[in-house]
């Protein structure tokens, strides 16, 4: 049995880890997990206060999550999607179909949000090849500024957050860029109430423009989570979809941040009635338990890949684990809690009580402003209390305040300058003080002790 120093090290010298600079890395290495707790190998617990980078929905080891996975573990662990099926992720398809938005109910199964972003991508574009009045020409994607949709190559052609994908630009393919629609950024003469029809008529003009060449166009819907949880104007998705329709451009709504109930309702598209032609899941599908996420089509996308094998129509596209009965397991679980429990419709009462911290955060001097949607909350800070003014970048003053949470028993990992808080929708009403509690303290710790050094 090794020592936890012996693990410690092996998790900071032989474990690579994802977006970490690895010099700097300082070991914190989770044993176990229950509700919203995460352990370490010293027994200390965390609060896991961004739900597992975005992901943990209902808490950690549910006890119906873990039966069902323990119960599909005994009658098959793995068999492959391609060319065969299995019991639970045919389940698993029928259900998605059923609580998806509109007619979307042709569910492609990968492992990771990229990936489901990846398949959506080529999804469009091989649609166009093969539709009823084929459009070969359509070959161009349409994608926000600040856009994050993951990080393989295809996805992060389509991101546009400089600082994550800068060094890959050689590798990455052109894209139609617009710029994010965040109501902060509106030209002054632009009233706030104005601001969804400022950016439609963006959209329109590249549209009118260029709609020829386009394919699709992706975006994170209401959210754009990587950016700093920039919150688009209410009314611009249905802007967006209505534009996108009048100019035969394909919407794919990546919703690996905000479906299955983070923002209030089971996905941001319902929020205005959208129904978009593919719709991405991830983090939150498996409940956060098991790599697995999907793009869902409508039939008229799905019947352009039908024909005979000769026909070469079928959907060139693949991952070993897509469809993996474990994860679809859990998937299935968590589906099944959400709507018996009423979750989404519960969480409601959460969010009020973190919009009540969020107002008490909101008070802080260095705290400029506070975002909410649902359970996912944002907050920005400001090194001058009399006017909004970012801490200078080296300062890194919001990572300072996530390990001074930890401190606090908090585990948070924040955007930029922006801390985001995102506890699983199971959150208890006393937990979610004591998250409050601890940013609050932190943020009063870290800013007193950088306003000593200014
Ligand atoms: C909106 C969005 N799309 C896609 C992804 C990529 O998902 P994954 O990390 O599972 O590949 C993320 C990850 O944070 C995301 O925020």
């Amino acid at each position: 049995m090794p020592t936890n120093s012996e693990i410690t090290h092996w998790d900071k010298h032989h474990h690579w880890h994802a977006f970490t600079q690895m010099a700097e890395y300082e070991p914190l290495v989770i044993e176990r997990a229950e509700g919203v707790w995460l352990y370490d190998l010293e027994g200390n617990r965390y609060f896991d206060g961004v739900s597992s980078l975005w992901c943990n929905l209902l808490g950690h080891g549910h006890p119906r999550i873990n039966a069902a996975i323990r119960e599909q573990l005994d009658l098959v662990a793995h068999s492959t999607s391609l060319g065969m099926g299995n019991r639970m992720s045919a389940v698993l398809a029928k259900r998605i179909a059923e609580i998806t938005p509109g007619d979307l109910q042709h569910v492609f199964f990968c492992s990771d949000g990229s990936s489901a972003n990846e398949v959506a991508l080529k999804m469009a574009f091989q649609y166009w090849r093969q539709c009823d009045e084929p459009q070969p020409q359509k070959t161009k994607y349409l994608a926000l500024g600040q856009a994050y949709h993951g990080d393989t190559l295809g996805s992060a052609s389509v991101g546009g957050i400089a600082r994550f994908h800068e060094i890959f630009e050689p590798l990455l393919f052109d894209v139609i860029r617009l710029p994010t629609p965040d109501p902060r950024a509106l030209p002054a003469e632009v009233a706030k109430p104005q601001a969804a029809e400022f950016f439609l008529a963006q959209l329109e003009a590249v549209l009118a423009e260029r709609h020829e060449e386009i394919a699709a166009f992706i975006l994170e819907p209401l959210i754009q989570g990587a950016a700093g949880m920039v919150f688009h104007p209410s009314g611009y998705l249905r802007g967006v979809r209505e534009l996108t329709k009048k100019y035969h451009v394909l919407l794919i709504a990546d919703e690996i941040v905000t479906g299955l109930g983070r923002t209030g309702k089971m996905f941001a598209c319902d929020h205005e009635e959208v129904v978009p032609d593919i719709l991405c899941l991830g983090k939150s599908l498996s409940g956060g338990y098991l790599p697995l996420s999907a793009a869902i089509s409508h039939p008229e996308i799905y019947s352009a890949f039908l024909g005979d094998t000769a026909s070469g129509r079928s959907f060139m596209h693949g991952h070993t684990y897509g469809g993996n009965p474990l994860a679809a397991a859990a998937a299935l679980a968590t589906i099944d809690l959400l709507e018996e429990g009423q979750v989404v419709a519960k969480a409601s009462e959460k969010a009020k009580q973190l919009g009540a911290w969020l107002d008490k955060l909101a008070a802080h001097p260095h705290v400029a402003t506070t975002r909410q949607h649902g359970m996912i909350a944002a907050v920005e800070l400001t090194a001058s209390t009399d006017e909004v003014q970012a801490y200078p970048t080296e300062l890194l003053v919001a990572r300072r305040i996530c390990r001074e949470a930890l401190q606090h028993g908090v585990w948070l990992r924040p955007l930029g300058d922006t801390l985001v808080i995102m506890p699983p929708l199971s959150v208890s009403p006393q937990e979610l003080d004591f998250l409050g509690d601890a940013v609050l303290k932190s943020i009063e710790i870290v800013t007193a002790e950088m306003s000593v050094h200014a």
